[in-house]
């Protein structure tokens, strides 16, 4: 049984068990989402940005990303060792469809305005989507990793510290 195997259903997992590759969901693709995207790319990351306003909204940010904060780190050289912009702008995609965009995911983070009830009910949302996909085979490494992705899902402002970690 791999690690991506086990069954993780009755326990949160440890430190240090957070795989090194896979994909990462961001949920609002406003200011922290698109400069988290860029920075989870960086790490070697396969990164999909959701957002409620679909589009309009998703197109802008990839549009910054790709026109302005990719330009920057190479104008830089703060690309990073895990690539070109091209392999860093390949490695982001948009999704219009929250459940696909979390089928698959190693972790979810959400960067909605500060709003307590929204932020709860995206939490909600996000739980019944990974208790859906986990009761599912879609998808390869479906079932209990999804489970298990629901515990990795963090508020930005209790992750900056980490942001080292995945460099
Ligand atoms: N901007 C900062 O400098 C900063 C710094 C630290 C922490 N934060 C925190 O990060 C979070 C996001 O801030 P921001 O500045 O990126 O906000 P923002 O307004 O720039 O972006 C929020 C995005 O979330 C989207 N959104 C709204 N409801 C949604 C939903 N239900 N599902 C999916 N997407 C949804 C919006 O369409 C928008 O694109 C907030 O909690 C904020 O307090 C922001």
């Amino acid at each position: 049984m791999s690690k991506h195997d086990k069954d993780t259903s009755t326990s949160k997992p440890k430190a240090g068990d957070v795989p090194l590759t896979g994909k990462v969901v961001l949920i609002g693709s406003g200011v922290i989402g698109r400069n988290w995207a860029v920075l989870f790319a960086r790490g070697g990351f396969d990164v999909v940005l959701y957002d409620i306003k679909k589009n309009e909204q998703l197109e802008e940010a990839m549009k910054d990303i790709k026109e302005s904060k990719l330009r920057l780190l190479e104008q830089y050289n703060m690309l990073g060792k895990n690539g070109s912009t091209k392999d860093l702008l390949d490695r982001i995609s948009v999704s219009t469809n929250l459940k696909d965009a979390l089928c698959n995911a190693i972790f979810v983070q959400e960067g909605v305005p500060e709003n307590v009830t929204l932020k709860q009910n995206v939490f909600e949302e996000v739980d019944k989507l990974l208790y859906e996909l986990s009761q599912t085979k879609k998808g390869d490494m479906a079932t209990k990793q999804q489970w298990n992705a629901l515990y990795r899902v963090l508020l930005p402002p209790l992750f900056h510290r980490s942001s080292a970690a995945i460099e």
